[in-house]
């Protein structure tokens, strides 16, 4: 009986991993539909993302929140090392690779928003930055993944916040490494009195050598400004 039990067990286990495996896994993040929702729904007119990359999701969220705003109405700001990143970064942040920053200059400003673009270490940009910069609508945090870069990141992040600001992190994540990466250990940090904290669903799962990465958004807000949930 134990026996059987025990081979019911362990096919059960193999066809966990083959659906995981040749279904959703290798599908597109569906995590990002939040982003494009939540600047949607808070009509963000100033957005700032640490970790710009690429630029691909910042167009998409300024074409959102073109619904709200005329085209030079809306501000963007990206914060991003891009031709400053070199190898030894890309380890230590647990990052991607970016494009040169007038590269993506350029991608994002074929939008019609203000743009405005920071390149280089945000535990150097950001402290400079945030003294001459406005309150955001939106942000998102997706830049280096070691903790102190998130730590700081978000530190400098919260003096942009007003009372309707919504804070999304990426990489809250289950793997072993949280403790040295990712934003769990600035997340958990946060004084629930203060600030609403909201695990996003769905979670993305990638296969990752042996385990599966699991990783969610999270969202953030100043307690006192909840009362209207976006
Ligand atoms: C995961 S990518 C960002 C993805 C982007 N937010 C998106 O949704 O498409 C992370 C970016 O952060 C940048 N980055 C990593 N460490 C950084 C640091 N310490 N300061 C500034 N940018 C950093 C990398 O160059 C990379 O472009």
């Amino acid at each position: 009986m134990l026996e059987q039990f025990q081979w019911f067990l362990k096919k059960l286990q193999k066809l966990e991993q083959t659906v995981l495996r040749n279904h959703k896994i290798r599908s597109s993040p569906k995590r990002y539909k939040h982003l494009f929702e939540i600047v949607d729904r808070c009509k963000a007119r100033r957005i700032m993302e640490i970790g710009t990359w690429k630029g691909e999701h910042s167009v998409k969220m300024i074409n959102t929140t073109k619904k709200h705003w005329l085209p030079e109405e809306i501000e963007y700001y990206g914060f991003d090392l891009f031709e400053n990143i070199n190898e030894e970064t890309i380890i230590a942040e647990v990052s991607k690779k970016p494009p040169s920053m007038n590269e993506v200059k350029q991608k994002l400003e074929k939008t019609g928003a203000k743009i405005k673009l920071y390149r280089g270490n945000t535990l150097h940009t950001l402290p400079e930055a945030v003294k001459n910069l406005p309150k955001m609508d939106f942000i998102f945090i997706d830049g280096g993944h070691s903790i102190e870069t998130i730590q700081n990141d978000w530190e400098y992040s919260k003096r942009l916040i007003h009372n309707q600001t919504v804070v999304i992190f990426d990489d809250y994540w289950n793997t072993e490494n949280s403790e040295n990466s990712g934003c769990n250990k600035t997340i958990d940090s946060i004084d629930r009195n203060k600030f609403s904290v909201e695990i996003l669903q769905p979670m993305d799962k990638f296969e990752k050598g042996r385990g599966v990465l699991c990783i969610n958004f999270v969202k953030v807000m100043e307690r006192t400004k909840t009362k209207e949930r976006l």
